[in-house]
């Protein structure tokens, strides 16, 4: 999948995609913002706002900046804002969630709902998130997770097939956001339909001198080598 693909994919979707996904992903979405109203102080980055549909949901006290690579989707997303008279929305912004042109530790708490299997590569956005939050702060995701056996499991594998159509990946694996060394997997939930999605409660161990995407680290690299989380061991399944 690449950019130009995404884009493709999201413009077809930003007529209906309110009306098909606004339901079914709902319950996610809903889950993620209510658990970023408890643990964000100040500053939150949405990054793929896509049609803004979390936005009515941030409490008032929080400034929330949103971020998409897709103009249809954040049109709507504009016209939402605008209608509700949400003042708490800082900014929405035609951006790259893998090349965000905030400085480092910009905000203290970063979202990331149904986007990471969406962009072109992943790891690349998880350091890109990373990098814009504060050391410390919060990184939530929620998604889709493939399954690693029976029957979904080759159901996705076939479907993976038709990514660049679909603008997902439906074989998009957990251990992409587990296996990053400096992110904690506090919590792990999983929400409807279907227990299909994932809502992941992690902190940003980064320590404070990892500088960019590309994995430079200056000095202090001492305090990045903070031990490895065993975050598998840490995961809580709850319905
Ligand atoms: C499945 S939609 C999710 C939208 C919204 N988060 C929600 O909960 O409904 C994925 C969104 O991610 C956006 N997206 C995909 N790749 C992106 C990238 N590299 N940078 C920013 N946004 C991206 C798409 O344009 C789309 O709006």
């Amino acid at each position: 999948m690449d950019l130009t693909s995404v884009q493709n994919a999201y413009r077809r979707h930003a007529p209906y995609y309110d009306a098909v996904f606004g339901v079914l992903l709902h319950p996610g979405r809903r889950r993620t913002v209510a658990l970023a109203n408890r643990v964000a102080s100040a500053r939150v980055l949405e990054v793929g706002v896509g049609t803004g549909l979390s936005l009515p949901a941030y409490r008032r006290g929080l400034s929330i900046v949103g971020i998409d690579v897709s103009v249809p989707m954040l049109e709507q997303a504009r016209r939402r804002v605008r209608a509700a008279g949400l003042g708490n929305v800082e900014a929405l912004i035609e951006m790259d969630a893998e090349n965000l042109r905030f400085p480092d530790n910009s905000f203290d708490t970063v979202i990331a709902m149904y986007v990471a299997s969406v962009v072109p590569n992943p790891k690349r956005l998880l350091q890109e998130l990373q990098r814009v939050c504060r050391p410390d702060g919060r990184i939530l995701i929620v998604n889709h997770f493939a399954a690693t056996s029976g029957l979904r499991a080759a159901v996705e594998r076939w479907l993976s097939g038709w990514s660049r159509k679909l603008g997902w990946r439906p074989d998009f694996a957990l251990d992409t956001v587990t296996r990053q060394d400096t992110l904690e997997v506090m919590e792990s939930t999983v929400a409807p339909p279907f227990g299909l999605f994932t809502v992941l409660h992690c902190r940003n161990a980064k320590g404070p001198s990892v500088i960019a995407a590309s994995g430079v680290a200056a000095a202090g690299a001492a305090e990045q080598t903070e031990p490895r989380r065993r975050t598998e061991n840490r995961l809580s399944a709850r319905g």
